[in-house]
């Protein structure tokens, strides 16, 4: 959805800042602004404002900040076309139902067919599972103890041997081999003509969050037949495996408050016959950031059911790094003796199962049994080095007390004496830059961690530079002479920047439209971010103007290694370079200050 800045504006006018707010929290005027504890952390007394003349909020504890449509959409956890929706309701303006350009209207209208293809493909392999036959299929099903509520909750099928009924189905709908082969449900070869991806096997139809068919898996009826044991449709335009989860649909209505993430179709099925309707699965590839992004959206509690043999270990360990990145905890479920939940929940049942979660394992405890597996604690030397290791991940942790905490955590568990424990800690965080030495941190917020790759650090880098920019909206004249869009090596930043100049050029710096520039939702929330985003907490101007110039200084720099690799290639990176230099050596004898 894309509003226009028109719409958007009126709707932010019409919701007054301080009467929307006072709608979620009690807020007490203390002069001019209105006051109360922040909802967005933890805390006792009130640090968060709002400022009705200018119509922002902000938290002085966590420095959460932003207009009437940031807050409804942090708030809400909602995206920014829900956010929209919400407040013109409020404010009584009606909203378009779409403003499309042309283009946008024959992508939507290609997706719509698309979509249609895909709907007429699953009703007909539900048909074929009802069918003569389908009978060997159905008894696959029985054999799992799949109810027929359950076949129909999720829409199983069968795909039968002769793939060409499928495509004369298809056909007599009205949907030619282009658009059949556009959703990955057939391919053409000089060899053999056109045939079908599936043929006999068991049909699982994935369904995006919105319950639309995008693509479909697979299962071969029995163990070891012919071909791999699942097939799944290929990436398409309507198909994108790292941004949907096989489950959410339902899953995103459940009320437990957490998800829980599993490798499997199957186990997925067989914990919703079970009542874990918040059960979901990745699409047959690793987790991804996008499907992080995806559950974030309803949880931050996550737990992971993943195969308890080794490569199962592997993957929650890959996946507990991805949520961490993105801001969420995980919690690993407990499977043995099984090696997954529908094994689990046949043998032992849903009460059972409860018990595991109920008892799920903190993901930084399960990451160090899991380490200590590789050290044999016999031996004094892997002793010690698993002890190290372990001191090595505590530096981490960027919170005081929550470093402290897990250090007696851990302490107790694995017999170090506690003092021991944290000395080791604070030498090797001496030792490697980390968290648990405040003093010799690198503040701009930028370093903190020496493991981020070049690209993260240079994207970090650039978020920083704009949420900056957006507290300080004043400094951009003295640094407009440095910095171009061109800089932002991101796209998406790179968008950012060039809207974010020319609007404080015009004087009105507005977070809203920049938002709404993106029309994917994850983009949309990756720009609000940056409005919401806190800057590292600095006791005095003369750190903050440390950092911001560190931090312009390096997305300069980036700028430059970024132009200089391609210049060997492209002329006009070449232009950047000797200009980028000029900059580069000008900005390093400058200081800006942030009055
Ligand atoms: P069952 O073996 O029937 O219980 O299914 P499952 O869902 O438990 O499968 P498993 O745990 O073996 O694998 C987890 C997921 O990995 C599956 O749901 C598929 O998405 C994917 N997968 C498994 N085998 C294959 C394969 O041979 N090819 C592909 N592309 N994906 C597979
Ligand atoms: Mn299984």
């Amino acid at each position: 959805m894309y509003y226009s800045e028109e719409l958007i504006e009126e709707v932010r006018q019409k919701n007054d800042i301080v009467d929307v707010i006072s709608g979620y929290v009690r807020l007490q005027k203390k002069g001019s602004n209105y006051m109360c504890c922040c909802p967005f952390h933890g805390e006792k007394t009130p640090s968060f404002s709002v400022n009705r003349g200018r119509q922002i909020y902000k938290c002085f504890g966590c420095g959460e900040g932003g207009n009437v449509l940031t807050f409804v959409m942090k708030y809400e956890n909602c995206s920014f076309p829900e956010a929209m929706k919400i407040l013109a309701d409020k404010a009584g303006v009606t909203l378009p139902q779409a403003e499309y350009s042309e283009e946008a209207r024959q992508k939507e209208s290609r997706r719509k067919r698309l979509l249609e293809v895909n709907k007429e493909a699953a009703k007909f392999y539900y048909y074929q599972l009802r069918t003569e036959r389908g009978a060997k299929a159905k008894e696959y099903l029985d054999k799992r103890r799949l109810s027929e509520e359950t076949r129909k909750n999720f829409g199983l099928g069968y795909a039968p041997v002769r793939g060409g009924e499928l495509l004369d189905y298809l056909h007599g709908k009205g949907y030619d081999d282009d658009l059949i082969r556009a959703v990955g449900l057939a391919k053409t070869d000089e060899k053999r003509g056109t045939t079908t991806q599936f043929w006999n096997r068991v049909m699982f139809p994935i369904q995006d969050i919105g319950g639309r068919v995008i693509g479909f898996g697979g299962r071969i009826m029995g163990d070891s037949d012919s071909g791999p044991k699942y097939l799944n449709s290929p990436e398409t335009e309507i198909f994108d495996k790292s941004r949907n989860l096989y489950g959410m649909n339902y899953a995103k209505s459940t009320r437990t408050g957490n998800i829980i993430l599993c490798e499997g179709y199957m186990d997925v099925i067989s914990m919703h016959q079970a009542g874990f309707t918040q059960a979901v699965a990745s699409l047959g590839t690793a987790f991804t950031p996008g499907q992080a992004g995806l559950i974030k959206k309803y949880t931050k509690d996550v737990l992971l059911a993943y195969d308890s043999d080794g490569a199962g270990v592997k993957a929650a360990l890959r996946a507990i790094g991805i949520l961490k990145s993105a801001g969420m905890s995980g919690r690993i479920i407990n499977m043995s003796p099984y090696k997954d939940p529908d094994e689990f929940i046949k043998n032992l049942g849903r009460e059972a199962f409860q018990e595991r979660i109920d008892n799920a394992e903190n993901s930084f405890m399960f990451e160090i049994r899991m380490l200590e597996r590789e050290f044999n604690m016999e031996d004094p030397e892997q002793k010690t080095n698993f002890h190290n290791q372990i001191a090595r991940k505590l530096c981490d942790f960027s919170e005081d007390v929550e470093r402290e905490n897990y250090i007696e955590a851990i302490a107790d568990k694995y017999h170090i004496g506690f003092e021991n424990l944290r000395k080791l800690v604070v030498n090797m965080a001496a030792k490697t830059g980390g968290y648990a030495v405040p003093v010799e941190r690198p503040r701009s917020g930028v370093q903190s961690r020496n493991k981020n790759t070049p690209e993260e650090s240079a994207k970090k880098v650039q978020r920083l530079f704009l949420t900056w920019l957006s507290d300080y909206p004043q400094l951009y004249p003295k640094i407009k002479n440095y910095i171009t869009p061109e800089d932002f090596t991101v796209e998406l930043y790179a968008k950012v920047a060039q809207r974010m100049f020319d609007d404080i050029e015009k004087g009105s710096l507005n977070p809203a439209g920049i938002i709404n520039m993106f029309e994917d939702e994850n983009e949309q929330s990756e720009a609000a971010s940056l409005f919401t985003t806190k800057l590292p907490e600095l006791d005095n101007d003369t750190e903050k103007e440390k950092a911001f110039n560190d931090i312009l200084l390096s997305v300069k720099k980036n700028s430059f290694d970024y132009y200089s690799a391609k210049s060997g290639v492209d002329i006009t990176a070449l232009g950047k370079v000797i200009e980028g230099r000029k900059a580069l050596e000008e900005l390093s004898k400058t200081h800006i200050s942030l009055k």
